[in-house]
């Protein structure tokens, strides 16, 4: 990757400048404008172009590639350079050796968190656009259960909200622990057992099937931030927080 972005690249991805308040992870995020994605700016960069992708959609390239090539700017700040982040038959990315990363996009906006094992041996993050009023109404049954609807409820959070920031908290869960599980773990599998809007965290009981393999006995927090009208949340486990 050139020093100097070319020019297709700063019309389709405008960096945010790095945010590293998430603890010993490099968080890297930019917005995109799918109409401005070229192919071509897998070459350019130097970025792997699956076959999978290839034969993807536009917006299903343009991600991908936003979300890969941020990547790729989150392992140079550590000092790897040329990594193809290819990923498993479930999509989980594979990270060189000695590091942990998650990746994350909207329509129009992509995420990577990256850290050192010797820091942290899990995290996930995850961006959504907050839910209408009406998809919340429709959806939450789907999520979260009659307690942990309450619970949001004596937060005094809007459904919309309440139901956008567990939904996003449970994704991030998925892409931190899918790597020790290594199977599909749907959303009952975290319970929503606190929420704190002031510190900006949520707090979820995990099931046996989650807790007993990574020898979690104690609620996780989930960090998250409301921005232009989305949630990011991420959770990051320390190598004392996690057996595996
Ligand atoms: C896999 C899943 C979490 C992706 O979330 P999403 O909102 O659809 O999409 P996002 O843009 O936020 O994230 C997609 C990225 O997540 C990463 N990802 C996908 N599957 C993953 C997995 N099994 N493990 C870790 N990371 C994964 C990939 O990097 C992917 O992007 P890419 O394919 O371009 O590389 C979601 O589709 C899903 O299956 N959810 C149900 C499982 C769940 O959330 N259970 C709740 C447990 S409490």
């Amino acid at each position: 990757m050139s020093d100097k972005p070319p020019a297709p690249l700063t019309e389709f991805l405008h960096l945010a400048p790095p945010d590293q308040r998430l603890d010993h992870a490099l968080v890297v995020a930019g917005t995109f404008k799918v109409d401005k994605f070229n192919e071509m700016l897998f070459d350019l960069t130097g970025t792997h172009l699956p076959d999978t992708i290839r034969r993807a959609s536009g917006k299903r390239q343009a991600e991908y590639f936003a979300g890969r090539y941020l990547a790729a700017l989150a392992l140079r700040h550590f000092g790897v350079e040329q990594f193809d982040v290819l990923a498993d038959e479930k999509r989980c990315p594979d990270w060189p050796n000695g590091f942990i990363g998650s990746i994350s996009h909207t329509d129009n906006f992509a995420v990577c968190a990256l850290a050192p094992t010797s820091k942290l041996r899990a995290i996930g993050i995850d961006c959504q656009e907050i839910l209408t009023p009406k998809k919340a109404a429709k959806l939450w049954p789907k999520i979260i259960d009659e307690n942990e609807y309450s619970i949001i409820s004596a937060a005094n959070l809007e459904l919309n909200y309440g139901l956008s920031l567990c939904f996003s908290a449970k994704e991030s869960i998925y892409k931190a622990l899918y790597p020790f599980i290594r199977k599909f773990f749907g959303f009952s599998a975290a319970k929503l057992c606190a929420v704190n809007p002031r510190q900006h965290y949520l707090e979820f009981q995990f099931s046996s099937q989650l807790a007993t393999p990574i020898g979690i006995n104690h609620p996780l927090r989930v960090y998250y931030q409301l921005t232009d009208g989305r949630v990011l949340s991420h959770i990051s486990l320390g190598p004392n927080q996690i057996n595996a």
